[in-house]
C-alpha cells in the first residue's frame, strides 16, 4: 500500500489516549453500541472502498463552498492547496478505518492524534504549513450531522436492501458521533471530559 503522508495510524511514538478502553466501552453502551453495529459497520467498509473520491469530492465541495469552513484551510487568507490535499488522502483513509478497524488501544490512540490536530494542540504541524492555529469546537459537533446525512446515497449505491442501508447508516452515524466526541477532548478542560 502507497505510504499516506502524515499518516501515523499504530505508530508506537503516538502519545496514549488519556480516555481508557473502559471508558470507551461506557460511551458505546451510551450510544446503544450493538454487535449489529460492527456488522453494518464491516458492510458499509465494504460499501465505500471504492467511493472516498466521490465522498471526498461531495465534502471538499461543500466545505470549499463555505467561506467560514474553507478559511481553517488557509495560509494568509488563501486556501492552501497542498494543505488540502494532503489531508483529503488521510480524510479517505479514515472513511475506511472508521468502518474497517477494531476499536482498541491503537485506535484510540490515534483519535487522540487526529483530536490534537485539529485543537492548537497540533494543528498544521503534519504538513508544516502556516495556516490558521485551531478549529474551532463548535465547527467539529456541527460537521457531525452534514458528514452523516450525505454518506446515506453512497451507503445505498451498491443495491443492498433499504433495511441493510438504514442499519449501516445508523451505525455510520453513531461512530462519526463516537469519534467527533473523542476528538472534544483537547478543548475542554482537565477534569471536564
Ligand atoms: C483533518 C475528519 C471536523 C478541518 C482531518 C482528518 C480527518 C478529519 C479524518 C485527517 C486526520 C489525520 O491527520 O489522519 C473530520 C471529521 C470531523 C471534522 C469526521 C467532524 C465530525 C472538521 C471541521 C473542520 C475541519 C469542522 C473545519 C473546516 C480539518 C483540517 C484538518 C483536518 C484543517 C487538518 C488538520 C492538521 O493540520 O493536521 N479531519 N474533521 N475538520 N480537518 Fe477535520
Amino acid at each position: 500500500m502507497e505510504q499516506i503522508k502524515g499518516y501515523s495510524y499504530g505508530d508506537s511514538a503516538l502519545d496514549k489516549s488519556p480516555i481508557t478502553l473502559q471508558d470507551l466501552d461506557l460511551l458505546k453502551k451510551t450510544l446503544l453500541w450493538s454487535k449489529d453495529d460492527e456488522r453494518y459497520l464491516n458492510m458499509a467498509g465494504k460499501v465505500l472502498q471504492d467511493q472516498t473520491d466521490q465522498v471526498l469530492d461531495l465534502w471538499y465541495n461543500y466545505v470549499g463552498s463555505n467561506e467560514h469552513l474553507l478559511y481553517y484551510f488557509t495560509v494568509d487568507g488563501k486556501p492552501d492547496e497542498r494543505y488540502l490535499a494532503a489531508v483529503r488522502e488521510r480524510f479517505k483513509q479514515w472513511v475506511l478505518d472508521l468502518c474497517n478497524r477494531p476499536y482498541d488501544q491503537a485506535w484510540l490512540d490515534y483519535q487522540y492524534e487526529i483530536a490534537k490536530r485539529h485543537h492548537a494542540t497540533k494543528k498544521n504541524k503534519t504538513d508544516k504549513v502556516d495556516s490558521v492555529p485551531i478549529i474551532h469546537f463548535r465547527y467539529i459537533v456541527a460537521f457531525i450531522y452534514p458528514i452523516t446525512a450525505t454518506i446515506k446515497d453512497f451507503l445505498a449505491k451498491k443495491g443492498d436492501s433499504p433495511q441493510d442501508v438504514e442499519g449501516m447508516h445508523n451505525a455510520w452515524f453513531k461512530a462519526v458521533t463516537l469519534t467527533a466526541l473523542l476528538w472534544c477532548y483537547p478543548y475542554v478542560q482537565q477534569g471536564e471530559f
